[in-house]
């Protein structure tokens, strides 16, 4: 039985590390990665190059001196977003992509896009410099249930949109059903993230015997056969899906509220979590390729130098339950089950 596998240092290509207290609490646990792609919906949101300038400046002065996590910043799209002003921003090396957020479709989404022919300018600036832009694939009518908005945005919006824009590049965030992995299977040059929640929980794990707030996300998780189809597109070496695990912290006192928020905060176990589902898959040998190599292809740039090394041991690896952020108490995600496998950082 393999014990351990030594991988180059994995990248997130999809993480919340909010502002202010929340930040200066989150930060480290993202630590063991070499880059993130770090989401711009703060309160207010990130939209110029500017405040994608100052925030990542915050996010490199809340990293303890021995973490050499890169922050790759984006922009939040808005029907209001400058053409010329994300061009600048990606050619000055500030922003690596755009977020594309519904309006109301998830957390701090209410200044996202309405009508998709408003942005229509921005998205084509971004196809002629190569700026990929990350969805957040959900619709917002409240006709369509919750389980499918993501196939429903994918007929709705997202083909509509690479159609009308050739050459755009996009990246479907944390993808959860079939319909999302059979859409990239069908396209070449597209990307997917997939994060580290949706390949354990499905709707089940939310509902039933009682509501699980800490396993509320958004996308919400769906039923197994999804679950099932994710871990397939995880574990396959497929270049098109990568990690993003959206770690999403909130106050817990938000999340266990009769009106809970969604977010899942991944960030501090998601390694041992990954190579107990690529054991599991008999896939460890792609586990690189999900968390090292596939993201930082589609974003051309190359992979991290060093490496960590994941070791499975008899006795679980040990992960806070719980972690303070200022005044407030955040739950790390918990997978259900004990975690034999214990990252070592460096290799
Ligand atoms: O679960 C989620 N939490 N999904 C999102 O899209 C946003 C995120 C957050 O910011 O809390
Ligand atoms: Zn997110």
């Amino acid at each position: 039985m393999t014990t351990s596998v030594t991988i180059r240092r994995p990248d997130d290509w999809h993480l919340h590390l909010r502002d202010g207290a929340m930040l200066q609490a989150v930060a480290s646990f993202s630590g063991h990665f070499g880059r993130a792609i770090i989401m711009p919906n703060l309160v207010p949101p990130v939209v110029t190059g500017a405040q994608a300038a100052a925030y990542r400046d915050r996010i490199q002065a809340a990293l303890p001196g021995k973490v050499t996590l890169r922050p790759l910043m984006t922009l939040y799209l808005t029907e209001a977003t400058d053409p010329a002003d994300v061009v600048a921003a990606h050619a000055q090396g500030i922003i690596s992509a755009v977020k594309l957020y519904p309006a109301g479709a998830t957390t701090n989404s209410a200044s996202g896009v309405r009508d998709f022919d408003k942005v229509r300018p921005v998205l084509d600036a971004m196809a002629e410099a190569g700026i990929p832009l990350l969805f957040h694939g959900e619709v917002t009518d409240p006709s369509v249930d919750i389980f499918d908005r993501e196939a429903v945005f994918i007929d709705r919006v997202l083909d509509p949109i690479r159609r009308a824009t050739p050459g755009l590049r996009v990246v479907m965030e944390h993808i959860t059903t079939s319909d999302g992995v059979d859409y990239v299977l069908g396209n070449e040059s597209i990307g997917a993230t997939i994060t580290t929640h949706h390949l354990i929980i499905n709707r089940n794990h939310i509902l039933a015997g009682g509501i699980r707030p800490h396993y509320y996300c958004l996308p919400v998780a769906k039923r197994e056969t999804h679950r099932l189809a994710l871990r397939k597109a995880a574990t396959s070496g497929d270049g098109r899906f990568f990690l993003g695990t959206d770690s999403a912290p909130h106050p817990d006192r938000a999340k266990e509220s009769a009106c809970g928020c969604a977010g899942c905060f991944t960030a501090p176990n998601t390694m041992s979590i990954l190579a107990q589902v690529f054991e599991e898959e008999g896939a460890l040998e792609q586990l690189e390729a999900f968390t090292s190599l596939n993201g930082a292809a589609f974003y051309g740039i190359a992979p991290n130098e060093d490496r960590i090394r994941l070791v499975r041991r008899d006795t679980p690896a040990e992960y806070p339950t719980h972690i303070p952020a200022g005044d407030e108490t955040v739950t790390v995600f918990d997978p259900g089950f004990p975690l034999y496998w214990h990252v070592e950082d460096p290799a």
